[in-house]
């Protein structure tokens, strides 16, 4: 949540911020600003909206500096607004910062500095840091910023330029991601690396509290004891490219058409030889009696379909929690439990708080994480790394379908380990796995019937999806899917559970979606089609199984024939593709659906 980029050097820094600004708009789009230092002073520009507006706002009202820090942000404290935005800066105009995170106790900072005569102008929590650090500042930066850090309760990432100091850039965080990019016509700081790619592959990751000194040629880190830091520098794998749309209309098209790959280089990683591999070789699935898969939002349906991959297969109880639920649920853990927290981003605050939970009670924790150097995959005791490169739409699609195949291998290698499944059996079940990535791209090359079914969904109010165990998990990210792009209203069900209650709501035209791809409970799915149909429903029916022939009311997408256990893969590329047409034909902004945002850093 708000993406903050910030640049030094010998280029004007106006472009590159707002280069930079784009590839960090996944992370907010409420409002966007930039300040820069220039020989006048700061020259700064805030806009309310989408980056677009600043864009348009600059364009009219040009401005240039060697040095600047830009901000992208999903509001927390105060609404949408161009006095709201960041840069925020001193009442003396000294002192301008970007922040990232919620600082919970502005209210007793701002009162202070209230009462010493300083006014604030704007709603946010965030001023109060710009008010503090020019409070405080005697000439110091360095001082200035150990002291706001020590005041400061809450998360953050902050990019900070004093007009006294011009020559540098400092950079510090708290809970909240924060990189410093490091090349040859300047150096970075970001809260991702897509934001620097086009400039560098060269990265610092940032810990909690070390403070980054960035000057146009060198960067210096520090604790806040002022003692220097060694850090090393890491060379990223993502290339510039991959965060570019590449000829598609959206981001969530071209990852969703990513995904054969995706799933390719995942699957050799964790099978093949690589990181993945050797650590899922290295874990001693024997010592544990239980496993907890807790993640938010999609991850989490991730966990929901690695439940029923996991029981059945090593016959392990797993249970799956919402990290914002778990993280005060006083969960029943020990040294015996396996915590397993799934997050695309890595920096999710709800799984942070689980993992350090999680952690605190001595679970084991493993993580399966996109994003390298992000907390959760530095704090974990163990990570496994999905392969999907910079995930820029909001909606989780390639990402998720990697998530599931380290969680499929993941089962089935623990199995084998625990003796419950036999070397001929695992086999068999590991070629099922590396078969999905070609039954993915088959999928794929059809998918003319799904769009053109899915143009005559978008005046539905509701839409509701069912499916029967594992099938019942991967119906719960296709309505996740739907809501979150094509705003219209969806539940997912089990469907036994529909005539406990849910079955008053259907009526003349109402949608079904079914999923059917567990043969061996196709009557039971296909009943409830039938119940649904009966009173009025449409069914859309997807799956492998599926005896029923299409009519009026019935319509049918087959997928390729797929091992039950790991068919959510198949399918959810279909509820992928339905939910992106549904919200394409409405018009909406696909890539960056209304108050959403892709790192949910706040809790
Ligand atoms: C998925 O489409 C959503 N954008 C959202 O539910 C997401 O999966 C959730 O916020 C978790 O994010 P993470 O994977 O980065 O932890």
């Amino acid at each position: 949540m708000c993406g903050i980029i910030g640049y030094i050097g010998n280029e004007n820094a106006v472009p590159i911020i707002l280069e930079g600004l784009k590839k960090l708009e996944y992370r907010g789009y409420d409002s966007a600003g930039i300040a820069v230092m220039n020989k006048d002073g700061f020259a700064v520009a805030k806009q309310k909206g989408r980056l677009s507006a600043l864009e348009a706002f600059i364009e009219s009202h040009p401005l240039t500096g060697f040095a600047g820090i830009g901000h992208t942000r999903w509001a927390t404290h105060g609404e949408p607004s161009d006095i709201n935005s960041h840069p925020h800066l001193g009442s003396r105009n000294k002192i301008a910062i970007v922040h990232n995170g919620i600082i919970e106790n502005y209210r007793q900072l701002k009162e202070r500095l209230e009462q010493r005569g300083i006014t604030f102008v704007s709603q946010t929590d965030s001023e109060v840091i710009a008010q503090l650090a020019e409070y405080y500042y005697n000439g110091d930066i360095m001082d200035t910023v150990i002291r706001v850090v020590n005041a400061l309760e809450g998360s953050y990432a902050l990019g900070i330029m004093s007009l006294d100091e011009p020559d540098k850039l400092i950079a510090v965080k708290k809970d909240n991601p924060l990189i410093i990019g490091v090349s040859e016509k300047g150096n970075f700081i970001a809260s991702d690396v897509p934001a620097v790619l086009a400039h560098t592959n060269q990265v610092f990751y940032l810990n909690d509290k070390e403070i980054a000194v960035v000057t146009g040629d060198s960067v210096q880190f520090y604790n806040t004891d002022r003692e220097p830091l060694q850090k090393t520098l890491e060379t990223v794998t993502w290339s510039a490219d991959s965060a570019e749309k590449g000829g598609y209309e959206h981001f969530m098209l071209k990852e969703i058409m990513e995904q054969p790959q995706i799933l390719q280089d995942t699957i050799n990683s964790a099978l093949s030889g690589g990181d993945n591999k050797l650590i899922i070789d290295s874990l001693d699935i024997n010592r544990f009696n239980k496993i907890v898969i807790t993640a938010c939002g999609s991850a989490y349906n991730a966990g929901m379909v690695a439940k029923y991959v996991f029981e059945p297969l090593c016959r392990l109880p797993v249970e799956v929690e919402l990290a914002s639920e778990f993280r005060y649920k006083d969960a029943i853990i020990d040294q015996n439990t396996l915590v397993i927290l799934v997050s695309q981003s890595g920096e999710t605050a709800d799984t942070i708080a689980a993992m350090r939970e999680a952690k605190r009670k001595g679970a084991v924790t493993l993580s399966i994480v996109n994003v390298v150097g992000s907390t959760i995959a530095r704090e974990t005791d163990y990570t496994l790394y999905t392969l999907a490169g910079p995930e820029i739409a909001v909606a989780t699609t390639k990402a998720f379908s990697a998530q599931l195949v380290l969680l499929y291998i993941l089962a089935v290698r623990f199995a084998a380990k625990r003796g419950r499944i036999s070397p001929p059996k695992e086999k068999q079940l590991l070629a099922a796995i590396a078969s999905l990535p070609g039954k993915v791209a088959t999928l794929l090359k059809q998918t003319d019937s799904i769009q053109k079914y899915a143009s005559t969904c978008v005046g539905y109010k509701s839409i509701f999806f069912i499916g029967r165990n594992i099938d019942y998990a991967i119906a719960m990210e296709g309505s996740l899917k739907l809501k979150e792009i094509s705003y219209i209203h969806s539940e997912a069900y089990a469907g036994g559970e529909l005539k406990h209650g849910t079955i008053s709501l259907v009526e003349e035209d109402t949608l079904v979606v079914a999923i059917s791809c567990c043969e061996r409970l196709y009557d039971k799915i296909n009943s409830n089609v039938e119940q649904v149909i009966s009173r009025g429903a449409k069914v859309l029916f997807i799956g492998n199984c599926i005896k029923a022939t299409p009519n009026e009311k019935l319509a049918i997408i087959e997928l390729p024939e797929a091992n039950e256990l790991f068919s959510p893969s198949l399918s959810v590329i279909v509820l992928q593709l339905f939910s992106y047409y549904v919200a394409a034909n409405k018009g909406l902004d696909i890539d960056k659906p209304r108050n959403l945002a892709k790192s949910v850093t706040v809790e």
